[in-house]
């Protein structure tokens, strides 16, 4: 079977496409699942491209989803020839977060799903919703699940809320996806005069260029008639967050999701003090979120936003059309 390793310690031209057998027979508990599809997500990119140190060999990619070939005794949940989608944190069931590092992660601390075939535990995965191809599914698990728990789970969003997404990558457009779902208002910004044009087109009620106005955080504002937004998805990190502060309403909620700008910086807290507001980090989500997730996504017949899709030999290629920042949503694998 088909499968891709990269070479320690990292870059794109260390992505390597082999022959290697396929896993034997699933044992008590676990499914062979046959892969189709994944997606990019910058933490895969950081793995691929060096920046997150992984053991030599490893198979990439976090997100997979495929058909059930064969179940192990004792599995009750899932049937040869059911369509599954990966899990991102696979100890995570539900509850409380627990986990708050990638060593469980496919993909990063462990093999991922940039292969044709795969032997895991059952609860490894879920169902994929109704009337998705794998292609859409495979969107769902890293930057689906964060944009939904973000909102809905850690947010509590409610219909008639303001949400503030920043740029056009799978987290933000997803979250704009969900908002809307959810009856919420959304604002939005892109350095992408066309990408704003789309937003808007999706139902985002104001658009700001962040690049032309770099002091987007109180045109958020003043657009929200001087209160703020009620929730901010935060995928930026230090070059934004003093942004969404000035953006958020007093007692509002912030998202602490990504590191697009870095890992470090200088944050007004005062500021953030007397807004009153709650900054939550948090890591994607637990399997019952993501079973949550898919049944709002029946409910409602949304679908995921693919900009492009490669097959799992352009790999390297597909992460490079990432690195360019020209995409809208998200960029997908196929086999
Ligand atoms: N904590 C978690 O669980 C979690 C999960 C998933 C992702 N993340 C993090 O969230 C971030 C986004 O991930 P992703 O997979 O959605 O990335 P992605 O698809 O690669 O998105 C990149 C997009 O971000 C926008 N962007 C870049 N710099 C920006 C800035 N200074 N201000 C506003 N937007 C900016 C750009 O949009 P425009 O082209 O429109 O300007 C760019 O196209 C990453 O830092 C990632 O590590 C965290």
């Amino acid at each position: 079977m088909k499968v891709v390793t990269l070479k320690a310690p990292g870059g794109l031209d260390k992505l390597q496409v082999q022959e290697t057998e396929a896993p034997g027979e699933p044992g008590p508990g676990e499914l062979r699942v046959r892969l189709h599809a994944s997606s990019l997500n910058f933490h895969d990119y950081g793995v691929v491209a060096g920046m997150i140190p992984v053991e030599d060999g490893r198979i990439p990619m976090s997100d997979g989803a495929g058909v059930v070939e064969a179940v192990g005794e004792g599995v009750e949940e899932f049937a040869v020839g059911d369509a599954v989608v990966s899990t991102f944190f696979p100890p995570w069931l539900e509850g409380p977060a627990r986990l708050g590092n990638f060593a469980t992660t496919p993909g990063d601390g462990v093999d991922g799903y940039a292969r044709e075939r795969v032997v895991r535990p059952a609860h490894w995965f879920t169902r994929q919703p109704a009337g998705y191809s794998h292609i859409e599914s495979a969107t769902l698990t890293t930057a689906g699940l964060t944009a939904w728990r973000a909102l809905v789970v850690d947010g509590g969003l409610k219909a008639g809320d303001t949400v503030l997404v920043l740029g056009t990558g799978g987290v933000s457009i997803f979250a704009l996806q969900f908002a809307r779902l959810m009856g919420a208002r959304v604002i939005a910004t892109s350095s992408s005069d066309d990408k704003l044009d789309r937003l808007r087109k999706m139902g985002a009620e104001h658009t700001i260029n962040y690049r032309d106005d770099p002091r987007w955080g109180k045109t958020v504002k003043s657009l929200t008639g001087g209160e703020g937004v009620d929730h901010v998805v935060e995928v930026g990190g230090p070059g934004t967050l003093p942004e969404s502060i000035d953006a958020v309403r007093i007692g509002g909620h912030i998202s602490l999701i990504g590191v697009l700008t870095g890992r470090e910086g200088e944050i007004p807290t005062a500021k953030l003090m007397a807004k009153q507001a709650r900054l939550q980090g948090l890591i994607v989500g637990s399997r019952r979120h993501q079973l949550e997730m898919i049944r709002a996504i029946e409910a409602d017949g949304m679908k995921p936003v693919i900009d492009s899709t490669f097959g799992l030999e352009e790999i390297a290629e597909a992460f490079r059309h990432q690195e360019s920042g020209r995409h809208f949503g998200k960029i997908c694998l196929t086999w």
